[in-house]
């Protein structure tokens, strides 16, 4: 657990972006570089990684399977790292903050590879304002002109921890069931930070304040108002927070072939997954006020 501070102008756009798996031969390369791309457009762009940028599954993990490893050896965690760092140079001056996943974490008996890769973007961009995350951070967002200026806090976990499934068999009361779920599992984790988010799931759930009415009473009349909270208070009422969960970038199904040169059935099929959407997520920022909290779905912007 990391709190972290950064100064940023009053308009800007946060992109929040993980589960990448880089070394499976799932990983969508493309659509992480496409993500890289959206950064780069705007000059007002960041970008935090959440975590699960390698898959980093050594043979000797229950859940390894050769028909997925990549060609090339990219199942050697020295590999999937050299090309997840290749990614991310040219971003290297755009990027805040890097998580570990539980991928990551498979790891941790032959280094801090997260640790590694802001140290090695840290070098790259001549930046020391780069901060290994931890698995779970509050990052405290300041105004840029005005240092002593808090615009807002977001609380930042990787994820782990969190399954988003519904037995209901209607669509909009699935979705209902796992938002409050999600946001169940992440309100007692930050009770000051007005956007809480993980990544892990690969779904791109956002769930906006309710802004609910409420009735009061004012000089002999029944009233009424739309709730708004202040964004900076110690204490921010759960149904007035911004909760996402921030995509990833795997496909279901791929028509390469595996290590062994055969058609593979991945985890994704063999589980019967859904559909797996490939997102990432934006906070949109103006005048220093946040504006919406959105997931950017590949191929859809
Ligand atoms: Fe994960």
């Amino acid at each position: 657990m990391r709190i972290i501070r950064l100064y940023y102008p009053k308009d800007h756009e946060l992109i929040l972006a993980g589960d990448v798996h880089r070394g499976s031969i799932l990983s969508d390369k493309e659509g992480f570089v496409s993500c890289i791309d959206y950064v780069l457009k705007e000059a007002n762009r960041r970008l935090i990684l959440m975590g699960d940028l390698q898959d980093s599954r050594p043979s000797d993990h229950r859940y390894f399977d050769l028909s997925e490893v990549e060609e090339g050896g990219i199942s050697i965690p020295e590999i999937q790292f050299n090309e997840v760092r290749d990614t991310l140079i040219p971003a290297a001056d755009r990027i805040d903050v890097a998580l570990f996943g539980n991928h990551e974490w498979d790891l941790r008996r032959t280094g801090n590879w997260t640790n590694r890769l802001v140290e090695e973007l840290k070098k790259e961009s001549g930046r020391d304002d780069i901060y290994y995350g931890t698995m779970s951070c509050v990052v405290e967002i300041h105004d840029k002109d005005d240092p002593e200026i808090l615009l807002y806090k977001i609380f930042l976990h990787h994820g782990t921890f969190i399954s988003l499934r519904s037995q209901a068999k209607d669509f909009e009361q699935q979705q209902g069931n796992k938002k409050a779920r999600f946001k169940l599992l992440l309100r007692e984790l930050a009770s000051d930070c007005v956007i809480m988010a993980a990544g892990h799931t690969h779904q791109d759930i956002i769930v906006p304040p309710t802004g609910q009415l409420y009735l009061y009473h004012e000089n002999f009349k029944v009233r009424q108002a739309y709730l708004h909270q202040g964004i900076n208070e110690r204490y921010i009422d759960p149904n007035q927070r911004w909760y996402a969960n921030t995509g990833a970038f795997l496909l279901r199904s791929t028509e390469k072939l595996g290590y062994d040169g055969l058609p593979i059935s991945g985890y994704p099929e063999r589980r019967g997954y859904w559909p797996l959407v490939r997102a990432f997520t934006s906070v949109e920022v103006a005048n220093g006020v946040i504006q919406d909290v959105k997931s950017k779905r590949i191929g859809e912007f």
